[in-house]
């Protein structure tokens, strides 16, 4: 096994520790937020950080990078308190991943891709057309994280949407058969195959 401690990462060349740092929590989410501001500009943009927060209420985080450059996503939630999350996909991997280049506000990431805007109910925020799962989210709340200097962005689900054929009947949406991506680091992704499931646990 290769050994790093505190002091040798705080020492490791930048990208060399960003690729580590990134890729040791293992697998990350991957998913497109899609937002649009007052003046109705449209934004997506890739991320990797969206956590479950709790089914009840239905509540999901992200972590929102330091705000010390523009952050057009941060931005457009702080100002219309609604944004959708969708699921990155096989068919989508170039194009989602494009969009973390850094664009001007007034240019949208759906002119730059051939990712296409959709518009589903009331939701003024576009969703990414053709993700198997889009989530409409409610902004809730906000934490600061001190140490770093990051936010956490909280939101809450108000509309679920999911391809037909990927729910199973106990409610899991099965992700593997929607070919949707998992990130490994920065820049690779993943593809999953299988799901193997297990019963609930009880002590033995
Ligand atoms: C794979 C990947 C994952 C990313 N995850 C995050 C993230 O979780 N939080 C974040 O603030 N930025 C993340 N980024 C960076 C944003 O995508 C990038 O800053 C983008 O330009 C933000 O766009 P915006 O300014 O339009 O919001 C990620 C980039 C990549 C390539």
């Amino acid at each position: 096994m290769i050994k790093y401690n505190t002091n040798n990462i705080k020492e490791l060349e930048h990208l060399f520790k960003i690729n580590l740092i990134n890729s040791a929590t293992g697998y990350k989410s991957a998913n497109l937020i899609g937002t649009k501001s007052v003046n109705g500009q449209e934004n997506v943009a890739v991320f990797s950080s969206v956590v479950h927060l709790g089914s009840n209420p239905a509540l999901l985080g992200f972590i929102c990078r330091p705000t010390t450059v523009p952050r057009h996503t941060y931005k457009n939630i702080i100002e219309t308190k609604t944004y959708t999350i969708n699921h990155i996909h096989q068919d989508i991997l170039e194009d989602a991943h494009h969009t973390s280049a850094k664009y001007p506000e007034n240019i949208s990431e759906f002119n730059k891709t051939n990712l296409q805007p959709e518009y589903i109910g009331n939701c003024t925020a576009p969703f990414v057309k053709n993700a198997p799962v889009q989530l409409e989210l409610k902004f809730i709340e906000e934490m600061n994280i001190v140490a770093n200097d990051t936010i956490l962005v909280i939101g809450e689900i108000i509309n679920l949407y999911v391809k037909e054929d990927l729910l199973q009947q106990d409610g899991l949406i099965d992700l593997s058969k929607g070919k949707v991506a998992a990130i490994n680091g920065l820049d690779a992704y993943a593809v999953p195959e299988t799901n193997i499931r297990f019963e609930y646990q009880r002590p033995k």
